[in-house]
């Protein structure tokens, strides 16, 4: 959309048939996008989305943002990005230019894209350009979008640079150049993991002063009071989303492919899975120990406010270590209609305690307060009541 705002002619390649009749369809599947935008783009024949791939050899720039998971062993899988590689190449034109945006370790732009696009690309195809610019995306954020973040550009010559700043700087207030691929990828790393390790710290820190009865958050405003040379982070139930949790894997399994060891990346990732199991035996703690097996309400599942996105959202570990706890475990969140395999209650649901987890507009917090139940806060949203406990 933000290349259709530009003036761009957008065809959208999804291999998901229910996505793009979707989206033809004129429902966004984009929580940031609404149904009027994208209907206002589909009529005026700016945009449309399909599975043909073959539509790729009307595009002059071609940007490839599929997702990049984690296998079984947590580490890097490329197979969407190698397939989507495998489909456009045979369909790319002459002076075409390929955007890599998908979040990936140093080096997959020019050892994994590269060679499959020329290896499969037309006769003809003499000149391709490849470029890596990380997406930069926060979902739900109302000041941050993709025309006023600033896109990383790092390419392969100085020809696809020229050709990859001409197009970000069409559709982003700033592009900014850097001087190889590796290096837009690697920052993209870096940024995630900079988010990834410092809730890692705070949330390690909440555990010492919880333990010492200091109230985390006072301390975390005392902190921010220090103009220069802090930035606050809030303790929560761990780490969630396709990002966060998932880009900082890709940088230590880069790190063990040259035989070293990013030790403190691999501190914070465990140090973030230990986190539900804390705030499950935190919240137990509030019930009284005569009752065997509690009954928990666990506000908000998604893994941040504002989005009805569940995708490695640490409130499912949250869960699992409060049933092995023996705890009755329900759930409401308005923004996720069901949850792996089960059905929300409402806020009547009487239980013993209540965990927020992540908190989202239409929750009526203030009908539980005034009914004395306690809540255990770890979103640091609701401060100074009786019966609600911050982290
Ligand atoms: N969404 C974000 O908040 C965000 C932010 C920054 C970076 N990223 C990065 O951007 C990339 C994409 O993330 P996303 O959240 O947009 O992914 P997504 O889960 O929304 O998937 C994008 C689409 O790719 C399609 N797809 C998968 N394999 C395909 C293939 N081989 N050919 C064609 N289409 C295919 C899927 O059907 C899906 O519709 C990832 O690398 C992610 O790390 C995402």
């Amino acid at each position: 959309m933000a290349a259709v705002d530009a003036g761009w002619t957008v065809i959208g390649v999804d291999n998901l048939e229910a996505k793009v009749a979707q989206i033809n369809s004129g429902s966004s599947p984009v929580e940031d996008i609404t149904d009027s935008q994208l209907k206002a783009a589909l009529s005026r024949g700016v945009y449309k989305a399909t599975n043909d791939f073959s539509s790729v050899s009307q595009a002059s720039v071609i940007t490839i943002c599929v997702p990049t998971p984690l296998d079984d062993k947590r580490e890097p899988d490329l197979t969407l990005l190698r397939s989507a590689a495998t489909g456009i190449a045979p369909f790319v034109s002459n002076e075409t230019l390929i955007v890599s945006e998908s979040t990936s370790y140093p080096g997959t732009l020019r050892d994994i894209i590269i060679p499959i696009v020329n290896n499969l690309k037309p006769e003809p195809s003499k000149s391709v350009y490849f470029a890596s610019a990380p997406e930069r995306v926060n979902p739900g954020d109302p000041i941050w979008n993709q025309k006023n973040t600033p896109r990383l550009i790092g390419s392969i010559d100085d020809a696809s640079q020229a050709k990859a700043l001409a197009f970000y700087e069409s559709i982003c207030d700033a592009a900014v150049s850097v001087s190889t691929p590796e290096v837009a990828e690697a920052a993209k790393l870096l940024e995630n993991t900079f988010r990834l390790v410092n809730i890692a710290l705070i949330n390690e820190f909440t555990q010492l002063c919880a333990a010492s009865g200091i109230s985390v958050n006072e301390v975390i405003d005392a902190a921010s009071s220090k103009p220069y040379g802090f930035m606050p982070f809030r303790p929560g139930v761990g780490v969630g989303g396709h990002c966060i949790p998932v880009d900082p894997l890709y940088l230590t399994w880069w790190a063990r492919q040259s035989g070293q060891r990013a030790e403190f990346v691999e501190s914070a990732d465990l140090i973030n899975h230990q986190m539900p199991k804390y705030v499950a035996k935190r919240a137990l703690s509030m019930v009284d120990s005569s009752i065997k097996n509690p009954k928990v309400l666990i506000l908000g599942v998604a893994y941040k406010s504002g989005v009805g996105d569940v995708r490695e959202t640490p409130v499912s570990e949250l869960r699992d270590h409060l049933i092995a706890q023996g705890a009755e475990v329900a759930w409401h969140d308005p923004l996720v209609p069901t949850w792996e395999g089960s059905n929300p209650v409402d806020l009547g649901w009487e239980c013993d305690v209540a965990i927020l987890a992540t908190k989202q507009s239409g929750m009526d917090i203030e009908g539980l307060i005034a009914k004395n139940i306690q809540i255990l806060d770890c979103t640091y949203s609701i401060t100074d009541r009786n019966g609600i406990f911050p982290l």
